[in-house]
């Protein structure tokens, strides 16, 4: 036996044992088939199941009267909710009733576009109850975007709010539905939960308050059971190239690494309260505050709000009241509570608190001692989390209390996960320590199968660069101590706030403005957001002054995409720096935004070397 299949036959006896810890109708025929050269791959065929009967039904027994969700409110003067197990069975049955009632079966797609309402976890485990497929789309992004989503999912029910709470702003949800799903057909329903009460447009026929039509679903809905292999949930995200991918999750695999990762990760125990700061709008909080601690029995903070509202002892406040043990949250948020001094999270015990966990994006050095000094009180370990909305759960991090840490280091992979560095070439670098490209040699469950509708596109984006590996878009290093470090993209994706940035997209829609004939856009050091986005642009037309123009061109990408995506700093110039062939060159633009002028490289070769000068001399700092 060569080592190569040994290794593969201790790591699938790793997940079987893992795998034998659920709830399975039927146990799977095949563990695991295909690879990353056909591109094929599966998990648990033959198998069936139901992840809300994991997630629910299964700690009935002992659980019942367990809390299984602790919503906290935007308002701190609003009563937080709690829902043990026995009630968020209930509620996500009778949710699923409601559903099937609006036509909903299993395979059909669901969009979710909310705020951070007990509604919106209910809403899609009563999908998964039905084995009928959720997509969630975040409440941050433009109608622009939701749409674009809706026109690829094709989802015929949207769930949302009248509208959402964000510090002091309500967002107008429904309107913004209304706006995005004018004129497309594919659209029949769209339930609307009360939250705001401000006032919307309700179309017969179409629009239903949740309110309304639940009162007479019943409380009881039998699982549907479905494949393995069956799809759970579509989330959309960012690449370097075109519009947002939706990537696929299937329900076994995804459902064996999520539950296990989130327990071995921050070693939970029973009596544990976890709260994951993210958005159910991104995969954090699809798999670490919904499914990862439910499928667990544990109990689960959900938080409507944002950290510095109504003032930056907000976090803290809600660490003590609902007596939080492990703190999940993303290095841009303990960098924007960092400003306001120590003396804020000084005054806080927080006694309650044993892990501290980052997830998102690098955590450099000084952020990770003031979350360790300041809100851990140097007790807690803090477990640097990597993994991608693609990977579906956590594939390197300190184990909770187990691994020693070294500060801005994920550490090690989990077990059965096996990461590897290639050079540009692809070559697999095999000295301990080395710097390369981040790839994944072995599948491992909750890998996302494919993007919706273009197959191609998964195998050309994460299976092609090189071959027989997925190439995670990350570089990486790794120590002596085997260590790894992530040192960010490779590619043209940008990581704003923890959220992913694609420039294409971006740039895409910048040049939605009449007046605007080119741009580029590349990522530059942000103190807080860790890379803001540094957009150049040209325009032939001077009849606006620049300060208007920038503030037109925020405003389009802001409608195009969302406001999480508006450019930090937009620089106007006569030409953007070119190849012969009409290339730009970002990597030029990139070294000037990172100041980074000794790197610049040869700019002879280019079609217009003069328009780099004038780029230097016109940056903004
Ligand atoms: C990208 C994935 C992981 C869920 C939330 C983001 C970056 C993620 C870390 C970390 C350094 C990290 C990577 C990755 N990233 N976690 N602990 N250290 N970088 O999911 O939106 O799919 O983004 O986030 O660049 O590729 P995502």
């Amino acid at each position: 036996m060569n080592t190569s299949s040994m290794l593969t036959d201790e790591i699938h006896e790793y997940w079987t044992g893992v795998a034998n810890t659920f709830q399975w109708n039927k146990k799977w025929d095949s563990l695991q088939s295909g690879n990353f050269t056909d591109v094929n791959v599966e998990w648990f065929k033959g198998a069936r199941l139901n992840i809300t009967e994991n997630c629910l039904d299964r700690h009935l027994e002992k659980r019942r009267h367990k809390k299984a969700l602790i919503f906290e409110p935007n308002n701190p003067n609003e009563e937080a909710k709690f829902f043990t197990y026995g009630e968020l069975h209930l509620s996500v049955c009778r949710f699923a009733n409601l559903l099937k009632k609006k036509g909903v079966k299993k395979g059909d797609i669901v969009c979710f576009y909310m705020g951070m309402t007990p509604e919106l976890m209910m809403g899609i485990l009563a999908c998964a109850r039905l084995g009928a497929v959720h997509t969630v789309v975040f409440g941050g992004f433009s109608p622009t975007s939701l749409r674009g989503r809706l026109e690829d999912s094709k989802a015929k029910v949207i769930v949302t709010h009248d509208g959402s709470f964000r510090g002091d702003k309500i967002v107008p949800l429904k309107s913004m539905v209304d706006e995005a799903i004018e004129s497309l057909n594919s659209v029949e329903t769209v339930l609307v939960v009360k939250r705001t009460l401000n006032e919307i447009f309700m179309k017969p026929g179409r629009d239903f308050y949740y309110e309304a039509a639940i009162k007479d679903c019943e409380l009881h809905c039998p699982a549907t059971v479905v494949e393995a292999e069956d799809p759970l949930f579509i989330l959309y995200t960012s690449g370097s190239t075109g519009k947002p991918k939706g990537l696929v999750h299937t329900t076994a695999g995804y459902m064996v690494h999520v539950g296990n990762s989130f327990k071995d990760v921050f070693q939970i125990k029973e009596n544990d309260v976890f709260w994951c700061t993210a958005d159910i709008g991104w995969i954090t909080g699809h798999s670490y505050l919904t499914y990862g601690p439910l499928l667990n029995g544990s109990t689960t903070v959900m938080f409507e709000g944002i950290p510095n509202h109504p003032t930056p002892s907000r976090f803290w406040e809600v660490v003590e009241k609902h007596k939080v043990s492990h703190l999940y949250t993303a290095p841009t948020a303990i960098r924007s509570l960092e400003k306001f001094g120590a003396a804020i999270p000084d005054s806080f015990s927080m006694k309650s608190l044993k892990v501290l966990g980052s997830v998102g994006e690098p955590i450099n050095e000084e952020a990770w001692q003031w979350y360790h000094k300041h809100v851990g009180k140097e007790k807690c370990p803090i477990v640097d989390t990597w993994w991608q909305t693609e990977t579906g759960g956590i594939l390197i991090s300190p184990i909770a209390g187990l691994t020693k840490l070294k500060p801005g280091h994920a550490t090690l992979p989990l077990k059965g996960v096996v990461p590897v560095l290639v050079d540009e070439k692809g070559v697999e670098l095999t000295t301990l320590v080395a710097s390369g490209n981040l790839c994944i040699k072995y599948p491992w469950p909750s890998l996302a199968r494919t993007i919706f509708g273009d197959h191609e596109r998964f195998k050309q984006t994460y299976f092609s660069t090189y071959k027989g590996l997925y190439f995670t878009g990350d570089g990486a290093r790794r120590d002596e101590d085997g260590y790894f470090r992530i040192t960010g993209r490779v590619d043209d994706v940008i990581n704003v706030s923890g959220h992913r940035i694609g420039t294409a997209e971006v740039e895409e829609a910048i040049n939605e403005h009449p007046l605007i004939t080119e741009s580029a856009v590349v990522g530059f050091p942000h103190e807080i957001k860790g890379q803001g986005l540094y957009a150049f642009v040209t325009c032939n037309d001077e009849s606006l002054t620049p300060e208007v123009l920038e503030k037109q061109i925020r405003s389009t990408v802001e409608k195009v995409i969302g406001p999480i995506a508006k450019p930090d700093v937009i620089q106007i110039v006569h030409s953007l720096p070119k190849t012969r062939s009409g290339k730009i060159m970002r990597r030029i633009l990139r070294k000037i935004v990172e100041n980074d002028l000794a790197n610049i490289g040869d700019i002879s070769t280019l079609l217009n070397p003069e328009c780099v000068d004038d780029i230097i001399k016109g940056k903004k700092s």
